[in-house]
């Protein structure tokens, strides 16, 4: 579902706020162009997870899920000089238009996209990461987490994208593998004493949905 009047308010919020530049709007059209799917942060949301990074002063970043590296951009962005964006895609084509758009972006230099299912690529990584952003098959959330926890230190920051889905999240008996993966996510991190976690709900063009947060307060 999505409103008209969250998306004006979003459009609103970027040309007041957020900003936009060449290199984030080439990102969008050549993913477009490319046939990619159309579900990138929005603006605002990728200026927070840039703004989050920089809070948690993130000098290794880790994504899963790169699609055509618009969310990417925005990490990669975050890091201090000699930082790093590691970020895994599991379709060849996404990952080489998310190489070109990084590279337009002129940040080939700090980020590396592995190409291959993250579940296998996941344990040839090295941590610490300081900075996590999971945003791939919403099935394999729990999973992700672990990973993302098991290569993070005390002080890391995980988010993780999608975790409202307009609302579908509250249905227990979903059979969608998507929703009982995400609950399985809230579960995990509910019983996971290393993170204090929360999650909030989000309106704009991209509908209702939401993003979990979990701070790593434990090694
Ligand atoms: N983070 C991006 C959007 C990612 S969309 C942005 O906001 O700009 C989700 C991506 O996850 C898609 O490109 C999809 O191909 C990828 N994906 C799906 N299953 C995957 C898997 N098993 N391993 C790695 N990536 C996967
Ligand atoms: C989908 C995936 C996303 O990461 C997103 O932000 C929106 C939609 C999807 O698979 O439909
Ligand atoms: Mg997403």
């Amino acid at each position: 579902m999505s409103e008209k009047l969250w998306e004006d308010v979003d459009r609103y919020l970027d040309e007041t706020l957020t900003g936009r530049d060449a290199a984030l709007d080439n990102a969008v059209t050549a993913s477009r162009a490319a046939g990619l799917p159309d579900i990138a942060v929005a603006p605002n949301q990728g200026k927070l997870l840039n703004l989050m990074a920089r809070m948690a002063g993130a000098r290794r970043i880790l994504e899963i899920g790169t699609l055509g590296g618009y969310s990417a951009i925005w990490l990669a962005r975050a890091l201090p000089e000699g930082g790093e964006l590691v970020t895994l895609e599991y379709d060849p084509k996404h990952a080489d238009v998310a190489r070109a758009n990084i590279a337009a972006a002129g940040l080939a230099d700090r980020v590396t996209v592995i190409t291959g299912a993250a579940i296998d690529t996941l344990p040839t990584l090295e941590g610490p990461f300081d900075f996590a952003f999971i945003d791939a098959d919403k099935k394999s959330n729990p999973d992700y987490f672990q990973w993302a926890l098991k290569l993070a230190r005390k002080g890391s920051v995980i988010v993780v994208d999608n975790v409202v889905r307009g609302g579908r999240i509250v249905e227990a008996d979903s059979g969608d593998e998507a929703i009982q993966g995400t609950r399985r996510l809230y579960e995990t991190m509910a019983a996971e004493p290393r993170v204090s976690a929360t999650a909030i709900q989000t309106v704009g063009v991209k509908g209702h949905d939401g993003l979990a947060v979990a701070l790593v307060v434990a090694d």
